[in-house]
């Protein structure tokens, strides 16, 4: 797995200055969440006002290893070509989740186009992780049940099969408290039991998802909150028993008292 993962590349921003009239658009970032991936740019009009016909873009993408590929010989791919917006969507471009890429984009104009600005972007790497698809939250019994769904990608797999090491957060705590004295359990499982809470008592749960190897927390799921059944259940159960008990045994000792003492009259009938 390790040898699949990127490895660290610095982000790579040109700054040559602008070899046309058109200046490059600056300020490269993505908005990702799971494998949704958006390239935003910014553009500084205000030295371009005297540009006549409409200002475009175009986004491109190479992977890494076509980089090192004579400049003739690389293949990059157009995700948008020629959009007024300071956005591309690369969501369905095709990216491999575990591939290093470099996107590109310039300014284009009816006479002129910019030189490009370049980003590196690994998914595995740089996207954001989601939180849990669904939380559900059921009380059972004295316990709470927790039904985590993953996060999921843009084709619906989950997020586990992208990265293995995905895991949860569970956060719990006691509803009129906050949230900072509740418990932390971290779990890989979907489904936890949570145990040992108190009864007829407002619990709130909120899940986040992990992975370890890049370091990645997802923002929370949203808070839910469930009231946990009469705790006291278990104990009368067991009290009914050792009343029955009791009472049985009661029972048979007044029995017992009254075959003796009839014993004893009878017994001694006999004897005058
Ligand atoms: C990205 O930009 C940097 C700085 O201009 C440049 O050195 C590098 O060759 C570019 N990479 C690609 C793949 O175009
Ligand atoms: C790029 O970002 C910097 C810092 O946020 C900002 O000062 C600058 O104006 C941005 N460039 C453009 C073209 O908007
Ligand atoms: C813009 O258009 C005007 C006339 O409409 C022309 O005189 C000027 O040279 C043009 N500028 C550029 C940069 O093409
Ligand atoms: C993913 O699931 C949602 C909701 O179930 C559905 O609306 C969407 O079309 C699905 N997308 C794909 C790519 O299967
Ligand atoms: C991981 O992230 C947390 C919080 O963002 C931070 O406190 C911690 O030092 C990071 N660990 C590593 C190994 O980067």
């Amino acid at each position: 797995m390790k040898a699949l993962r990127c490895f660290s590349l610095l982000l790579s921003l040109s700054v040559v200055t602008a070899l046309g009239d058109l200046s490059r658009p600056q300020n490269l970032s993505l908005q990702t969440l799971n494998t949704q991936y958006v390239l935003h740019w910014d553009w500084a009009d205000d030295q371009q006002t005297a540009v006549n016909g409409t200002l475009t873009f175009t986004a491109q993408y190479l992977s890494v290893l076509q980089s090192r590929k004579a400049a003739h010989k690389q293949k990059w791919r157009t995700v948008c070509a020629d959009v007024s917006e300071r956005h591309c969507d690369f969501t369905d471009a095709g990216l491999n989740y575990w591939g290093i890429y470099y996107l590109r984009v310039r300014a284009n104009t009816a006479q002129w186009f910019s030189s490009w600005t370049n980003i590196s972007f690994c998914p595995d790497r740089d996207a954001d992780l989601g939180p849990p698809s669904s939380v559900k939250l059921t009380s059972v019994k004295g316990d709470l049940e927790i039904v985590i769904a993953d996060p999921l990608s843009s084709t619906n797999e989950s997020m586990k099969t992208l990265a293995p090491d995905m895991h949860y957060l569970i956060q719990y705590w006691k509803k009129p408290e906050d949230y900072k004295k509740g418990k932390v359990l971290k779990t890989k499982n979907n489904v936890v039991t949570l145990s040992e809470l108190d009864g007829s008592t407002w619990y709130c749960v909120r899940v986040q998802s992990c992975c370890d190897f890049y370091n990645k927390t997802s923002v929370f799921s949203d808070t839910h909150c469930t009231r946990t059944e009469d705790g006291k259940c278990s104990d009368c159960e067991m009290d009914y028993r050792w009343i029955f008990i009791a009472g049985v045994t009661a029972a048979v000792l007044v029995l017992a008292v009254i075959g003796y003492i009839i014993y004893k009259r009878n017994s001694k009938g006999k004897w005058t």
